[in-house]
This record gives C-alpha cells, structure tokens and sequence, in this order.
C-alpha cells in the first residue's frame, strides 16, 4: 500500500523530500491541487471542499496513510477528515513550539498563509507554547504564486520580502517558523535579509516522525523493495516528461536549500 502527500501545489514536495530520504522502501503519491492553488488566500469552505475531493480520490489509490502536507488544508479540514475516516491522517501546524524550545528567551516570527495565520488551531497553538508571548505571525500569501511560478531568487521576491519584514526588528528573533510547505524554496532570499542569528524552523522533521510512529504502531512500515513516486495535478496522473521535468526542478532546489 501506498502513502499520499496532499498538498495544494508543490510546496508539499518539501515534506516528501524529507519523507524520501526516511522512508526508502515505501510507495509514494504527490497529490498537489494545481487546479486551486493557492488555498490560503480562498474562504475555509473552498478549502474544505477542496481537501474532501482530494480525499477522495486518494481514498480510491489504496493508500495507508495520508499526509496533509499543508499547513492551510490541516488548520481547515483535518478534523473532519479523520471523523469521516479511519486512516492515519498526519497533519502540519507551523512549529512554533520547535522555535521555542530551541531559544524560550528571543522572539520567533511565525510565517504562513492567511488562512493559516487567522485560524483558530493557530490561536490554540499560541495559547499552548507561547506563554511568554514571543511569539509574532506574518502572513506571506505572495510567496505561494512565487513558487507555483518557480520564481524564488528574482527582484520582486527579495523586494517583498524586504517590504514585508521592515517592520520587524530581526536582531530580537531567534527564528523564522515556515508554516507554509511553499516557504521552503525561499530560504536563500530570506538568508539575505534575515541576521545570521536567526535560523529556520520548519515541520517537516516532526511531520515525517508522526507518520513513522503511526506506520509502526499498525505494523505498516514497508521495510524492503524500491522506493516509488507517482505524481497527481489535481487527480490526474502526471505523465508528460515537461511537467515531470518541472517537479525535478523543484526536487533539485529543494536538495540545494535543504541544509540551510
Ligand atoms: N502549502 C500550503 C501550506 O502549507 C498552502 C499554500 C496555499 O495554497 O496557499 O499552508
């Protein structure tokens, strides 16, 4: 059986690129909903609806577990999703609490989408870690059109990047939260804005040991035979080498950025 990867676009890749380099005899597919993206700035009902069609056809695939590689699509429809079925459903919060726990004493800017940013988890997840009120959220919904558009280095990145973090004293940060599976692609034009004192934080760590755990306690850990990735825009299976070539391109940056 196989694990899903659902994300809205192709920041989920980020959370599989990790998954990949955990879980080497597993079968993957990557389902990103390139026929809606961008969730984060849509109403909770567009995204719920979104999230429950593509629930669906990864139901139909045979899969073991789905991971919500999608901060937005957790904070709006995983509840729902894990009352209607009885699969491990691994979800993603922007980690804060890793923020925290590796500097209590500076600040830690949460970064995410709008929806993310506003949503009720994200009030419950401050009032559960942020006891000394450190912690301050930013949302960047720009940077998903960037990335669907593989744009991530040019002049108008770095400039709203500038334009967004101004109002920021960063010297006081420990960390920059990426709570957005998109954010990842960014990491060398935040690096040249951001002080050398702050470092990156992101889910994907914690996210890819919730899944093991969860393969483990129901003895559903593949543990031989050839990794596998199938790639889905949408439910529908991507097989034209262009469009393969393009999910390369991301997977190579993500190679590139993942150490920094
Ligand atoms: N990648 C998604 C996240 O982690 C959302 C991007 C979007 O569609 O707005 O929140």
């Amino acid at each position: 059986m196989k694990i899903a990867f659902f994300d809205s676009g192709m920041g989920g890749l980020s959370v599989l690129h990790h998954a990949r380099k955990a879980l080497p005899h597993e079968s993957f597919i990557f389902y990103a909903d390139e026929t809606h993206v961008p969730y984060g700035t849509k109403s909770r009902e567009d995204v719920e609806r979104f999230v429950a069609e593509a629930f669906e056809f990864l139901l139909a695939q045979d899969v073991k577990a789905i991971v919500v590689a999608c901060n937005t699509a957790t904070s709006v429809a995983v509840p729902a999703m894990r009352a209607r079925y009885d699969l491990p459903i691994i979800g993603m919060e922007p980690a804060a609490k890793k923020a925290l726990a590796l500097d209590p004493v500076h600040r830690v800017l949460v970064t995410a989408t709008p929806i993310t940013v506003a949503g009720e988890k994200m009030e419950h997840l401050i009032e559960r870690v942020d006891r000394e009120h450190l912690v301050d959220r930013l949302a960047l919904p720009e940077l998903v059109t960037f990335a669907e558009h593989m744009e991530f280095d040019s002049p108008a990145v770095e400039n709203y990047l500038r334009k967004e973090l101004a109002p920021y004293d960063l010297a006081t940060y420990s960390a920059l939260v990426l709570g957005c599976t998109h954010f990842n692609y960014f990491k060398p034009a935040f690096r040249k804005i951001l002080p050398r004192t702050m470092r990156f934080v992101d889910g994907n760590e914690g996210t890819v040991a919730q899944l093991i755990r969860k393969l483990k306690e129901r003895g559903e850990l593949a543990e031989e035979g050839e990794q596998t990735v199938e790639y889905f825009y949408s439910g529908e299976r991507v097989t034209d080498a262009e469009e393969l070539e393009r999910i390369a391109a991301y997977n190579r940056r993500l190679d590139e950025v993942y150490d920094l």
